[in-house]
């Protein structure tokens, strides 16, 4: 993965970073590095994500799915327990399909088991805590489809989750396989992990490349964002979020990509949004948000930054001669460089308008690129919670939701339940 930083830099156009600033920033970044460094070496709670490349089990995990024999994979799981999964499943050319049931929306989960041939689908139900109600819900429902259709779901589900927890006991009641959550990997910290490695196994997909693609970002990692990538995307965001640019647009240039930029919007806001700091992460996809969002971007409220990706080198389609006018430059063109074309313009008018961008990007999108990237983004995020001093780890907020939700639905004496009684009465 590489990064450039030269439109986030002050420029006439840009107030953006100077470089003096980074440079003074270098300092805390060294100081972080040995906390990260530290914690790393610990497997200390958050810090042990980082350790994945090392540590992950990839025989293990292909043990676990070896059995299952299907066509297409439910995964049941929310927030860090589905994005993964979703992310490699949508970037990797795999040989099975791959749904993710995160939400509870009544008539997508009726809509999406309707659509499928139970008897050809295995489900991987995760969940961290084993108790996050909506997975739980949607996995109940699942298997109560799968006993409608005559398919015994207990030959055909995985489960991936912490050492207790109601579904470890649910797990343990039916016998069903069932991998561990790595100790220390927060939910959307574990995509390199049991998480959402299996749907890639499952899949045929390349998981020794993505951990080496994870591995090699993980070598890069020292005291100076000069010559870290992951740590100069990290450190000029938060800089650039320091002088008022709060809202971080990830725009990859491939549509294989588009579920990466919804899983970095989940690991920028839930890891980075406290005590009133943070940067409001947006997806967008290039080229097809040049034609909506882009404008907002160049020209609306002066506090977005956007982050470029692409690859280097991707499967190219020729685009066929015309003899039309007007049309001509077209012809012997390919679409690959029609979209490279797009990425640069739009890199180049961001800078027009003073707006800055940084541009990240990769050899290819296969299992190695994305092993870059997705370790290369959580480093990032980890430099960044750490320059901010806030607790990167934990997600009080979230945490404060599914409480409440679980009271409200009998599951618990929790006083966020109560307050939102309360509230309710009063409106
Ligand atoms: O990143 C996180 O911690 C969250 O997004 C969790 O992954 C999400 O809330 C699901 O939690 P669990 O895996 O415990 O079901």
């Amino acid at each position: 993965m590489e990064i450039d930083i030269g439109n986030a830099l002050d420029s006439v156009a840009t107030p953006g970073v100077s470089r003096a600033t980074l440079e003074r920033l270098d300092g805390r970044v060294a100081d972080a590095h040995a906390r990260i460094e530290a914690g790393l070496d610990g497997r200390d709670h958050g810090y042990a994500a980082l350790a994945l490349p090392e540590t992950a089990d990839p025989d293990a995990i292909q043990a676990a799915v070896d059995p299952i024999d299907c066509e297409t994979l439910l995964v049941v799981g929310i927030g860090g327990s589905a994005l993964g999964a979703a992310t490699v499943a949508d970037t990797l050319d795999l040989d099975i399909e791959v749904h993710t049931l995160d939400n509870v929306d009544p008539a997508h989960t009726r809509e999406l088991l309707d659509s499928l041939d139970l008897s050809r689908t295995a489900i991987h139900v995760v969940s961290r805590s084993g108790t996050t109600a909506e997975t739980l819900a949607n996995f109940l429902v699942a298997r109560e489809a799968m006993d409608a259709a005559g398919v015994d779901w207990t030959e055909r589900t995985l489960v991936t989750t912490g050492q207790a927890g109601n579904l470890r006991n649910l797990a343990e009641r039916h016998d069903l396989p069932a991998l561990d959550v790595p100790t220390g990997v927060p939910g959307r910290f574990s995509a390199l992990s049991t998480v959402a490695l299996p749907a890639a196994a499952l899949g045929g997909g390349d998981v020794e490349a993505l951990l080496a693609g994870a591995r090699s970002e993980a070598e890069s990692l020292s005291g100076s964002l000069f010559e870290t990538p992951a740590y100069a995307y990290g450190a000029t965001s938060y800089a650039l979020a320091q002088r008022g640019w709060r809202v971080n647009a990830m725009m990859p240039y491939a549509e294989s990509l588009e579920t990466f930029a919804e899983w970095f919007a989940q690991l920028w806001a839930e890891s980075l949004g406290k005590e009133g700091v943070g940067q409001l992460p947006a997806r967008a996809l290039g080229a097809t948000d040049q034609h909506s969002q882009l404008q907002l971007y160049r020209a609306g409220p002066r506090n977005a930054m956007v982050t470029l990706v692409r690859p280097r080198d991707r499967p190219d389609l020729p685009i066929p001669e015309t003899d039309l006018e007007g049309l001509s430059y077209l012809g012997g063109a390919s679409l690959g460089g029609l979209l490279d074309a797009e990425f640069e313009a739009t890199e180049a008018s961001l800078a027009a308008a003073g707006r800055p961008s940084i541009r990240v990007e990769l050899e290819r999108v296969d299992a190695h690129g994305l092993g870059e990237l997705l370790y290369g983004m959580e480093a990032a995020c980890i430099l960044a919670g750490e320059l901010f001093s806030i607790p990167t780890f934990e997600q009080p907020a979230v945490e404060w939701g599914k409480r409440a939700a679980r009271g409200l639905l009998g599951g618990g004496e929790f006083e966020e339940a109560r307050a939102v009684e309360e509230k309710t009465r009063l409106l």
